[in-house]
């Protein structure tokens, strides 16, 4: 297993948009697999394929308080068939380290969506599983969350994460 590397937001290639996957073969798995290795070791809870600069249509999801209790979800090509209710969603991102902001989701979702082994499947999602899916399908569409906040807010944020990559020596001044 690898980490890979998070791209942070305001990077460019965050708004690209993932194509479908169609092959299912070890390659996949393997990236799954390093996905997750990723994830579990930024504390994350979800973490798109857009995220390590792949642009494929996968994302991850892992609510699970208990390292011991690990409960992974790969989501593959995934598409929201339909959408209930509004909540409003505290979020944060691997991509937009230390930032919280509010933002508005669908309180309920209906999706279909391939597993790791290109089975199909549907389901109904509801409360934090169903806001993590649609702020990890942003991703593959090449939006982040911050993006649905107002344009000052976005300003703010884009300039405070650019002061803390050159404090880390990431960012040249
Ligand atoms: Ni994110």
């Amino acid at each position: 297993m690898s980490l890979l590397t998070i791209l942070r937001y305001p990077d460019a290639k965050l708004h690209l948009k993932a194509k479908p996957v169609n092959t299912f073969d070890d390659n996949l798995k393997e990236l799954v697999q390093n996905m997750a290795h990723t994830m579990y070791d930024n504390n994350g809870i979800g973490l798109a394929a857009t995220q390590v600069n792949i642009q494929k249509r996968i994302f991850i999801v892992d609510l699970s308080k208990d390292d011991e209790l690990k409960n992974l979800h790969t989501f593959i090509n995934l598409e929201i068939l339909e959408k209930y209710g509004q909540v409003d969603s505290e979020e944060g991102c691997l991509s937009v380290p230390d930032i919280y902001e509010t933002v508005k989701r669908y309180e309920k979702i209906k999706v279909r969506y391939q597993t790791l082994d290109g089975t199909l499947k549907e389901d109904n999602f509801d409360g934090m599983m169903a806001i993590c899916i649609q702020h990890e399908n942003d991703h593959l569409y090449g939006r982040v969350f911050v993006e649905y906040l107002s344009a000052l807010k976005q300003k703010f944020i884009k300039k405070k994460l650019k002061k803390s990559l050159i404090q880390s020596g990431i960012l040249d001044r």
